[in-house]
């Protein structure tokens, strides 16, 4: 079979490649930037030069292939009504049309679903947009991605004070590794299926913003605690970082908190990874 990976430059679209190439499958590498493509073509991979946003390129990459895996490019500071996140949806949604892969799966997020208005709104218009294409389609829901600790890797090396948008510090929030995100979105691609479907994705165990401190600590052999920062800091933070837009980002850590980001009771499938907090935070630190 052949497969069609976009994002393949990023943290899970190549281990989504490098899962799909291991079972002997072929890949075709989807990037926007040409300077990157000589490790994939080294892979054995034809490479497909194409911006998310560019619906001939993507038509082309997409052509002749059984499966497409489709990773939207993360966007912290959207401008209002999620203008980007359209542009690149028409594009998609005109390449899938033209291309016609037997199936696609999509990266999207736990809390797809949530009707208040926040950064992960991205991926509920993503899914109610390619939802609608008459293909084989699988929305992939992962819970938020342990390797979001790499931020935290200077504070806590430095300071040993990791800062925490995450509250109260010790409440578990769901979490997987993108280690278990490719491998899983591998074997969905590899399968087959009819319609519309959802699979939500978490990891062995729930962590909490003190258990992440307890491993940077174990790791590092010394103490390191975690800080709330305080709700009311966030917009100037996040403005004094450059953000034009810091709304949706407080909105999506507010749903995270307030519970109102969460799974959906009742969809297709709910899976759990099997890489752990300790394995990601080692790692991060080696
Ligand atoms: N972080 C979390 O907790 C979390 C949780 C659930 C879901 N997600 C979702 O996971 C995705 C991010 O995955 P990741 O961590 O693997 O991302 P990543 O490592 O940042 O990789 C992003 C990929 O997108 C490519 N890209 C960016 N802009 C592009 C454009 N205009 N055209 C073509 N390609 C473009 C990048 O290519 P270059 O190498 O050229 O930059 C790179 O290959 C997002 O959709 C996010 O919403 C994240």
């Amino acid at each position: 079979m052949n497969y069609a990976i976009t994002g393949i430059t990023g943290k899970v679209g190549g281990a989504v490649a490098r899962n799909l190439l291991e079972a002997g499958q072929a890949v075709r590498a989807v990037m926007r930037d040409a300077s990157k493509a000589s490790r994939w073509r080294g892979l054995g991979c034809p490479v497909a030069i194409a911006d998310m946003a560019d619906a001939a390129a993507l038509t082309q990459a997409f052509a002749g292939t059984d499966g497409v895996f489709v990773l939207l490019p993360a966007n912290f500071d959207p401008s209002p009504g999620f203008p980007e996140v359209r542009t690149i949806l028409a594009a998609l949604e005109a390449a899938l049309l033209a291309a016609r892969p037997s199936r696609v799966v999509c990266l999207s997020t736990v809390g797809a679903q949530a009707t208040t208005e926040n950064l992960l709104t991205t991926l509920g218009i993503m899914e109610r947009t390619l939802g609608e294409l008459p293909l084989p389609i699988t929305f992939l829901r992962p819970a938020w991605f342990m390797e979001n600790c790499s931020w935290d890797v200077t504070p806590a090396r430095e300071s040993g004070v990791i800062p925490s948008f995450l509250q109260p510090l010790d409440k578990p929030f769901p979490m997987v590794s993108t280690i278990d995100v490719a491998s899983v979105a591998a074997r969905l691609l590899q399968e087959t299926w009819s319609g519309r479907r959802v699979v939500e994705l978490e990891g062995p165990s729930r962590v909490s913003p003190n258990d992440i401190a307890a491993a940077f600590s174990r790791r590092l052999g010394k103490p390191v605690r975690v800080n709330a920062v305080p709700r009311e800091a966030w917009r100037e933070l996040f403005v004094a970082q450059g953000m034009k837009n810091p709304a949706p980002r407080s909105r999506m850590l507010d749903g995270f908190n307030e519970g109102w980001i969460d799974f959906e009771a009742g969809v297709t499938g709910s899976l759990k990874g099997t890489t752990t907090l300790t394995s990601v935070v080692n790692a991060l630190l080696a």
